[in-house]
């Protein structure tokens, strides 16, 4: 077992295999159909699936009254199978009679409303009682199940925060104050953190503070900000709830939570440190063509989440979903491309929702392994291939992906840059603007692992890199910047981009302005924040390149010294520095005033990537990705083709292609959605593939994945 870096060791999920499976609700079915459920999983490779998710109900009928036999015989069929058991702890929502008995168990929305029983997820995460029942079923399950030979790992609830992850109900209000007192001590600590003399909010007792319900005009931003931290908090102490149950009973049982790729409302490098294994649910939208670069982001997060472990994809769709206005299907070849992409990424399993296809409710138009025409079905057979498929790609599980460049994700920047009204442009936000940066770096060839602002001081170092970028990291206390300083001094390619360094944990200004405590290490000052109205554009110069600013630049004045890489070439601003570059120690440090577009940012990241000694694509294409996951001895490099048109990666050497068996050229062409997977000898560096210059540029189509 290995240990997590404050000792506490890390357990194992118990499957020798990439796991492959997905959510089971039988349940949902009768006893008939398990038999034809288990032929056919063998049939597709099945080896692990998801269950009681949602069968609270259905496992306690009645206050304390359990009915376990359906799950102790499902359990049994799928073990004597050869089939591993994620098996959940039945708490992902309650059952209508614990509702019904404390309706004050109920969540309630910003308007003061409360949720009504008859979806799912209908608690408080803060409610006392919710968690006294939490606990108690997690007991019963543990107690009954937790020796079962079957047993891979704990799924606790699933997808925390999904459909409520903020909370506005009294119990909240209460819980938010005593979250407050731990974090300011007393009242003037409080009033002294929020500012409260601006628009007359000073507290005279902490019963009246209340959760930042609706108030007549913009709400104070660090309320708001503290409101998304306990929010987080909360919720994490609900999954706290559990994993000391299961630890208790349990010690030897690894416990995750399904995280929902980068979701904004949790922090999950706090939720990682928890837990043993990162599992995460991912359905990139089939009707955006780039949604695959948003997934390469959100997995680069999962598998950092853990300082590189591999993690584990448990939910994703094998065609369409049933939850977007329009759901569209999945062309053949994308479940395989998009399901290898996770495994490329780190995933050591390829999990779907679900199973079988429902035939009632809310999901039953939502895809599954085994569709509505069951073995005939599109995605059954698709799946059963990909199944046997995997089988082949053994030799990569446990192996690590190498990544040269890192890219910060900070939470509470996240929320201070997009909770409040009142910043100086809604247009610069911290998800698009990461979106886009970790785009231009995609493109060009370099998969992107994630790193935490306080870098080694947040146990996630960033010296395994050679090249770092915060895109907006609005909040910025001195330690940070000083972990980030050591980086550049040490030979590290720092890029920092626009409306960083602003303010500190309390959103208080720095003194001086931005960048605050990075002004000495990046060498310049931000006299004014410049957005730009909607419907114009200004540009800017860069060596021989004018790019687009599309809606946010700075008042930059940069020190002496300072390299000028680009300066600003129209509007206000036309003169002034831009773009610029100071070295420090042995390496440098960037920053980025702008907003770019796409093809900006791939000019100036291309530029950052050579001046760093790194290679950089001359045929940027959205649609070809290589990433390579490493063990001891031998290199395992996914090529990946998210395109219906052919595509040409040159290989900087030949190899084994697991796939399909063959040895390589020195070049590999894929056809539609094609994969290969070349193994070759551990290069000291890791591989770098280019491509023939056949690729054509795609556009994003509006996607959720972008917003
Ligand atoms: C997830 C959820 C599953 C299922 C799936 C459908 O968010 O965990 O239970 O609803 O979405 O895409």
């Amino acid at each position: 077992m290995a240990q997590l870096p404050d000792g506490e060791r890390i357990r194992e999920v118990r499957i020798d295999a990439l796991a492959y499976g997905g959510d089971y609700n039988p349940d949902q079915w009768s006893e008939d159909v398990w038999r034809e459920d288990i032929r056919l999983m063998l049939d597709a490779g099945v080896n692990m699936v998801s269950l009681p998710i949602f069968s609270w109900p259905q496992l306690e009928p009645e206050p304390g009254v359990y009915d376990w036999g359906w799950l102790d015989r499902i359990l049994e069929l799928l073990h004597e199978a050869g089939i591993r058991i994620d098996l959940a702890t039945a708490t992902a929502t309650p059952p209508s009679w614990l509702l019904r008995a404390h309706p004050e168990m109920a969540p309630w929305d910003a308007d003061g409303h409360r949720l009504e029983f008859g979806s799912r997820q209908t608690y408080c995460p803060s409610s006392p009682i919710w968690r006294e029942n939490v606990a108690r079923m997690t007991r019963a399950i543990a107690e009954r199940y937790g020796d079962h030979p079957g047993l891979a790992m704990w799924h606790i609830s699933n997808e925390y925060g999904d459909h409520v992850s903020r909370c506005w109900c009294p119990e909240s209000a209460r819980h938010f104050r005593r979250w407050l007192q731990e974090r300011y001590g007393d009242l003037d600590g409080l009033n002294e953190a929020w500012g409260v003399n601006v628009w007359g909010q000073r507290y005279t007792s902490w019963d009246h503070i209340e959760t930042p319900k609706k108030a007549p005009g913009p709400v104070n931003p660090t309320k708001l900000l503290d409101f998304e931290r306990f929010s987080s908090d909360a919720m994490l102490e609900l999954f706290q709830v559990e994993i000391d149950v299961l630890r208790e009973v349990t010690p030897d049982i690894a416990v995750t939570t399904n995280f929902m790729s980068m979701f904004r409302d949790l922090d999950y490098w706090r939720f990682a440190e928890r837990e043993d294994v990162v599992t995460d649910d991912a359905y990139p939208d089939p009707m955006d063509p780039t949604s695959h670069v948003g997934a390469a982001l959100n997995y680069g997060l999962m598998r950092s989440l853990k300082g590189g472990r591999p993690w584990l994809l448990l939910e994703s769709s094998a065609s369409a979903t049933s939850w977007r206005d329009i759901n569209v299907p999945k062309a053949p070849g994308k479940i395989r491309v998009e399901s290898l992409q996770a495994v490329a990424h780190g995933s050591d399993a390829v999990m779907f929702f679900q199973w079988r296809q429902a035939k009632y409710g809310q999901e039953k138009f939502h895809s599954s392994m085994l569709g509505h025409r069951g073995e005939r079905s599109r995605s059954f057979r698709e799946t059963r291939a990909l199944g046997r498929e995997l089988r082949l790609l053994e030799p990569v599980r446990g192996s690590r992906v190498r990544s040269r460049v890192a890219l910060v994700v900070d939470w509470d920047s996240w929320w201070g840059s997009s909770a409040s009204e009142s910043l100086p442009s809604q247009r610069l936000q911290w998800a698009p603007q990461a979106r886009a940066w970790h785009r231009a770096l995609a493109t060009l060839g370099h998969p992107v692992d994630a790193v935490r602002a306080g870098g080694a001081a947040a146990g996630t170092p960033f010296d395994g890199y050679d090249v770092v970028v915060a895109p907006n990291l609005y909040i910025l206390e001195q330690p940070q910047a000083d972990a980030l300083r050591a980086f550049v001094e040490r030979g590290g390619t720092l890029v920092v981009g626009p409306f960083s360094g602003v303010v500190d944990a309390t959103e208080k200004v720095h003194d001086g302005g931005a960048p605050g405590p990075l002004r000495d290490l990046l060498g310049v000052e931000v006299d004014e924040q410049w957005p730009i109205a909607d419907g114009r554009t200004e540009s800017l110069s860069y060596g021989d390149d004018v790019l687009e600013v599309p809606s946010w630049s700075e008042w930059l004045e940069a020190d002496g010294g300072v390299e000028i890489r680009g300066s600003y070439a129209s509007g206000e601003l036309a003169g002034l520095p831009a773009i610029t570059r100071r070295t420090a120690g042995s390496g440098s440090a960037w920053y980025v005033s702008a907003m770019l577009s796409p093809e900006g940012l791939v000019t100036v990241f291309r530029d950052v990537l050579r001046t760093a000694g790194l290679p950089a694509r001359d045929e940027v294409s959205v649609q070809a990705e290589a990433v390579t996951r490493s063990d001891d001895t031998t290199d395992y490099t996914f090529l990946l083709n998210h395109a219906a048109d052919p595509v040409t990666f040159r290989l900087p050497v030949a190899g084994l292609d697991l796939l399909s068996g063959s040895e390589t050229g020195d070049t590999v062409t894929l056809d539609a959605y094609g994969v290969a997977v070349v193994a070759t000898p551990r290069a000291a560096q890791v591989p770098f593939l280019t491509l023939t210059p056949t690729a054509r540029p795609i556009q994003a189509a509006p996607s959720k994945e972008l917003a």
